[in-house]
């Protein structure tokens, strides 16, 4: 069975991502995923953020900074190039040691940093970025038009520095999310990620504190990037990448039918092991065999909105038909 697919322009032998996480952190992870059978890796994300507060928490700690402030930015910016480096070395070794596409990331909040190191990974020979763009709209003082306007110059800075592919993985908190996609595809992304999935705060009612559960996805989340995934693929040039929730073959069959070119998975993995992707890949070439579709190509997009001709990815509220059983 052919599971051959071609996602932001990188052919794939098949269309089972392991998404950015601590799975694909370290060269053993990586090695593990490819042996697994994994189509292509995305690195765990370098975050701007986290790079920037251990900085500046080491710029806090030393009062020597208040009489020589100059010093401060030599410092910050010897402490930037520590992580860099750290992250090139990952992505050239990564590289190095797969035969499969290594996808490198960048988690990013400004358009103002991390364009230029976008292009040092490019040397580093990974076959694509993907910008995990995460401008969440705490402040009431700027609008949704200008949060949606730093996603798209991230992506143009970017873009404009390099010249393997980008995707750009989002959330879906947009008041017009088709609009937004449709900007980031006309601005030149070669895909779009649905969704990223962030921390959920949690509260533990008997310790009186903030707590970091809920980690992991859970299947019911699958239907969020379905639904955009069958709404968006006919209309945007950029391919799309399915991700939260998809927890097994089936999963990955629904996106793809909605018009997914490849699917990105790690919870699941998670929770059963790297080899479970194994049971992914077999649990899709048995149903292509039992519905006769020789390639991926076959039956992407399928059961898209537009062939469907119908409105049932944009219904959103529940009709009596569809509870009458409840
Ligand atoms: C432990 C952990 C670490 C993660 N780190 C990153 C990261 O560095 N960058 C990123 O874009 N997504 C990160 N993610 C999000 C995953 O890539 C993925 O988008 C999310 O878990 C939803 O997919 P899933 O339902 O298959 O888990 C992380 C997820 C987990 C559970």
């Amino acid at each position: 069975m052919n599971l051959r697919t071609h996602y932001m322009g990188i052919a794939l032998a098949n269309p089972f991502i392991v998404s950015s996480s601590k799975l694909t952190s370290t060269i053993q992870g990586l090695r593990r995923c490819e042996e697994a059978g994994a189509g292509a890796v995305v690195l765990k994300s370098l975050f701007e953020e986290q790079i920037l507060a251990e900085i500046d928490a080491r710029l806090m700690d030393d009062s020597m900074y208040f009489w020589f402030p100059e010093a401060k930015n030599h410092v910050a910016e010897i402490s930037k190039e520590q992580g860099v480096k750290e992250y090139l070395r990952l992505a050239s070794e990564a590289v190095s040691s797969l035969t499969i596409p290594v996808i490198a990331s960048i988690n990013c909040l400004t358009a103002n940093e991390w364009p230029s190191f976008a292009k040092q990974i490019q040397e580093s020979g990974v076959a694509g970025i993907e910008l995990n763009i995460s401008v969440f709209p705490f402040d009431p003082a700027v609008s949704s038009e200008q949060v949606e306007d730093l996603y798209v110059e991230i992506l143009k800075q970017v873009k404009s520095q390099v010249s393997i592919p980008v995707a750009v993985k989002i959330g879906y908190n947009f008041s017009n999310l088709s609009r937004m996609a449709i900007r980031l595809s006309d601005a030149g992304a070669d895909a779009l990620v649905l969704f990223n999935r962030f921390f959920r705060p949690d509260i533990d009612i008997e310790k009186i504190a903030l707590i970091n559960t809920n980690t992991l996805s859970a299947p019911e989340e699958m239907t969020e990037s379905l639904r955009w995934i069958g709404i968006l693929s006919s209309q945007l040039k950029a391919d799309l990448a399915a991700s939260t929730g998809i927890h097994n073959a089936e999963m990955a069959i629904k996106q793809i039918l909605a018009g997914a070119s490849a699917v990105q998975v790690c919870s699941v993995l998670y929770k059963h092991g790297i080899d479970y992707l194994q049971v992914m890949t077999r649990g899709t070439e048995d149903w292509m065999a039992r519905h006769r579709f020789a390639g991926i190509d076959a039956f992407q997009g399928l059961l898209s909105q537009d062939k469907l001709h119908a409105a049932a990815y944009e219904r959103v509220q529940f009709m009596k038909k569809t509870t009458d059983d409840l």
